[in-house]
């Protein structure tokens, strides 16, 4: 049994889907089911035993202890956080309170229950294997020059968005939990993702969205921000790789050497769309492009080298961004209704207000 939490998420999704279609390890999966949490992408799991979702906060001691000590995980993956920088620009409170105080709540009750403070009682050789993986993102790392080389584990933190620096925050506590008090921890910081479930509120899936309702696709500044971008699926797999085989304390970056600057991404959807579902009137896709003001504090460009994972834990990505993109596009064309639940009510609101032409 592993313990997920934030698994009704994008990320956390793919992950528990993918977990259960290569292990009959069962899931216990705590979300809190946010705007951006949908029990939709957990929809094919229904009826399956191996996995037991909980509604419920990573901030909330007496839930996380009494999981914890009922079902004895032997691994806890954490996927819970806010995790939109344009959110955290507009309301950071809720970034605060769930990345910085809600990890920090979680790794206290997972320090209580696999060191025996709680009560609960380990066997060595169970306390001796439990791992604690923190999910987080080379966004802690701060923004590139053009000249730069790409982050290294060894980079200095330098966060620049509300987002990031509670991300940070978080990396730091989990880092002191295992050098303070021993918790068997591995974190893993990983360039941006991309593929199914991805909330239409991201680059990705909001072009894509945006253009087949014949939208504008609002570009932030001059488009030519990188962003390096990882298929979902393969950040999955290295997930579970470091959990399998990571160093505890260790750091592992994750990503897949494809830095695009975001105009580029969005000629590539344009295409793909020309391509899967030509516009009625015959004209590009691309002819919706608006250039919008500038996100502030924008970073320039992120970069991933991921030389320690591949090196030391053998993981390799298995997309390109060419096959990556390219399925992404077929998956939101072939689920509308997916989209149209996950764009109704309070968030479309939200995104009505957003995206004012330049
Ligand atoms: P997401 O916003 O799609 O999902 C987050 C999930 O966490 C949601 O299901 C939400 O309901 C849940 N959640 C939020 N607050 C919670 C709380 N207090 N308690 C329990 N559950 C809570 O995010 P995502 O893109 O799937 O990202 C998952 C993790 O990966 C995050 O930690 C993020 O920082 C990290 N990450 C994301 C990317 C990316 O490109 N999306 C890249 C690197 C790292
Ligand atoms: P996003 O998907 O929000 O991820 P992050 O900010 O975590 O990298 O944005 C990716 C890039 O795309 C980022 O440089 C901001 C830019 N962007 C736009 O130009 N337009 C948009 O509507 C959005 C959401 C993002």
């Amino acid at each position: 049994m592993i313990l997920v939490t934030g698994g009704a998420g994008f990320i956390g999704a793919n992950f528990v889907l993918d977990w259960l279609a290569v292990h009959d390890e069962p899931v216990i999966n705590v979300d809190k089911l946010t705007y951006a949490g949908n029990l939709d992408n957990l929809a094919s799991l229904q009826g399956d035993a191996r996995h037991v979702f909980v509604q419920g906060d990573i901030g909330a001691p007496a839930l996380i202890n009494g999981l914890l000590n009922q079902h004895q995980p032997r691994a806890v993956v954490n996927f819970a956080a806010e995790s939109h920088v344009d959110r955290s620009i507009h309301g950071p409170e809720d970034f605060i309170q769930t990345n910085v105080l809600g990890t920090f709540r979680l790794l206290e009750a997972v320090r209580g229950y696999w060191s025996g403070l709680d009560g609960s009682a380990l066997d060595a050789p169970a306390k001796s294997k439990f791992r604690m993986l923190h999910v987080s993102t080379d966004e802690v790392y701060g923004s590139l020059a053009a000249s730069e080389a790409a982050f290294t584990e060894q980079h200095r933190y330098e966060p620049n968005s509300p987002y990031s620096a509670s991300k940070a925050a978080s990396d730091h506590l989990v880092r002191a939990w295992h050098h303070t008090y021993g918790l068997p921890v591995l974190t893993t910081n990983c360039s941006n993702n991309y593929g199914p479930f991805h909330f239409p509120e991201k680059l990705i899936p909001l072009m894509v969205v945006q253009a087949l309702a014949g939208k504008p696709l609002p570009v932030y500044g001059d488009g030519q921000q990188i962003r390096d971008w990882l298929y979902v699926k393969d950040h999955c797999s290295a997930i579970r790789r470091v959990l399998e085989a990571g160093t505890v304390g260790e750091v592992y970056n994750v990503g897949g050497w494809n830095e695009k600057p975001n105009l580029e991404i969005v000629h590539t959807i344009c295409a793909l769309l020309d391509e899967l579902k030509p516009r009625a009137d015959g004209a590009s896709y691309a002819t919706q492009i608006a250039f919008v003001n500038d996100r502030p504090g924008h970073d320039r460009r992120y970069a991933i080298d991921a030389r320690k994972l591949e090196r030391e834990l053998g993981w390799k990505p298995a997309e390109t961004f060419e096959t990556g993109i390219r399925k992404t596009v077929h998956w939101y064309l072939d689920h509308p209704e997916w989209v149209a639940r996950a764009q109704s009510g309070a968030y479309r609101d939200w995104l009505n207000t957003q995206y004012a032409p330049a």
